[in-house]
């Protein structure tokens, strides 16, 4: 006997008209026209069903701070930090949970049960590590947290930032973070990147990087983490993220470079409306768009992931915790308009966010999580055409959200057969 059955959905990967079973929180069965009987059925109606989105960019410590202590006036990355910084010393533990527990609210509505969050751990008091660490465990049941020991004003430029880093890794923080490019120079960028790949190599954990963040074609502190990765045998346990830098490159110097990246399993992960919004400030016309070159990876055998990054905080005044917004977003930007392309990026924020996490469980196979997403809409690509509303929610085969389907009423002269419209 399951605890649910879901009927007639359609699934990612292009079958249509299966049916999932769930018991004990998990996928019993999965097939068409499955025979077994349910406490509760629901009729997916030929509508897609999807693991959850993922999330393998974001920031939450500083999310829903927008305004405070003031607005960024320039828009810029480098004002953004700067008033990140301004704000800091006021920042209390309670005011982190309580917004970083808002965002979550918001995260699960929209069918996001899975995000890797950085959290700065340059001021000593630790503050928002504390603070993300308890919203880790109190979110737990809804929605999976990772977070990322992240140097915002780098591990070496910042006094006692690699100390502060280790002890936010002793209280339980996942990834090691970095962010070379905002060291003093090429050499400490280059000097970063090996002292924390070598520490995570040591502590057995996973690397994320902040990496080429900038419109500098000469920053290439993605070469050195390639290196290390490979060097220290961290396959599959190392993303760059940003990765800003290769919109600019040279093409001769890149053509080397992304067969380096895929050497050493390392994965990518752009952030499509910061890094649209926030790279090319330099330039006059023709202006870049700066992320980075995500078809030539995925082309090479990357993994490439879309991340949020923001949502209202200090580098951007927008985002809702919509995982199809950030997708919609990254399939303009990369020109991703072809049909495998289109696939694609709905997988950057789902499965492939998922792989780069090490997430245990997750998928549409029998013995996954029953971690499940029903979209109003009848494939990837028009979930993504449509910011498809979130119709149902399910966390381990529990309801915990649920919208309404967005329809719209017409009353048209001329057409007395106007009636409720659904796109
Ligand atoms: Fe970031």
């Amino acid at each position: 006997m399951l605890d649910l059955i879901i009927r007639s959905a359609a699934l990612p990967d292009g079958r249509s008209g299966i049916d999932i079973g769930i018991a004990g929180g998990k996928i019993a069965a999965i097939g068409p026209a499955l025979p077994a009987q349910a406490g509760e059925t629901v009729d997916a109606g030929g509508l897609l069903v999807s693991p959850p989105f993922v999330d393998a960019h974001f920031h939450m410590d500083s999310t829903l701070s927008y305004g405070l202590p003031r607005v960024n006036q320039s828009g810029t990355l480098l004002e953004g930090i700067a008033l990140w910084g301004e704000l800091k010393p006021q920042l209390t533990q309670e005011a982190i949970v309580e917004r970083a527990l808002a965002y979550c609210d918001w995260a699960v509505a929209k069918g996001l049960l899975a995000i890797r969050s950085h959290v700065d751990i340059c001021d000593p008091r630790l503050l928002a590590v504390e603070a993300l660490l308890h919203v880790k465990q109190k979110v737990k049941p809804y929605l999976d947290l990772q977070l990322v020991a992240f140097p915002q004003d780098g591990v070496l430029r910042s006094p006692g930032a690699l100390d502060n880093l280790k002890r936010a890794l002793d209280m339980g923080v996942d990834v090691v973070g970095g962010i070379p490019h905002f060291e003093r120079t090429m050499n400490d960028g280059a000097e970063s990147v090996r002292i924390l790949c070598e520490l995570a190599a040591e502590r057995g954990l996973r690397v994320d990087m902040h990496c080429d963040e900038s419109d500098d074609p000469m920053s290439r502190h993605i070469e050195t983490l390639a290196y290390h990765a490979n060097r220290l045998g961290l396959r599959g346990r190392v993303a760059g993220s940003h990765l800003t830098s290769m919109h600019s490159m040279d093409n001769y110097y890149v053509s080397k470079l992304i067969p380096l990246i895929r050497e050493a399993g390392v994965a990518a992960i752009a952030n499509p409306l910061i890094n649209i919004t926030l790279q090319g400030r330099h330039d006059t016309y023709p202006k870049r768009r700066g992320m980075t070159r995500v078809p030539e990876l995925l082309a090479a055998g990357v993994p490439v992931a879309f991340g949020h990054d923001c949502v209202m905080d200090p580098w951007y005044p927008m985002g809702s915790g919509d995982m199809l917004e950030v997708s919609h977003m990254g399939l303009h930007v990369g020109q991703m308009t072809g049909q495998d392309a289109m696939r694609q990026c709905f997988a950057a924020v789902t499965g492939t966010p998922a792989k780069i996490l090490g997430l245990e469980g997750y998928g549409l196979d029998v013995g996954c999580n029953a971690d499940l997403v029903l979209l109003q809409a009848r494939n990837t690509v028009e979930a993504i055409r449509l910011r498809a509303a979130r119709l149902k929610v399910w966390r381990a085969g529990r309801l915990v959200a649920s919208t309404p389907a967005a329809t719209a009423t017409l009353d048209l002269p001329g057409r007395p057969d106007s009636t409720d419209f659904m796109y």
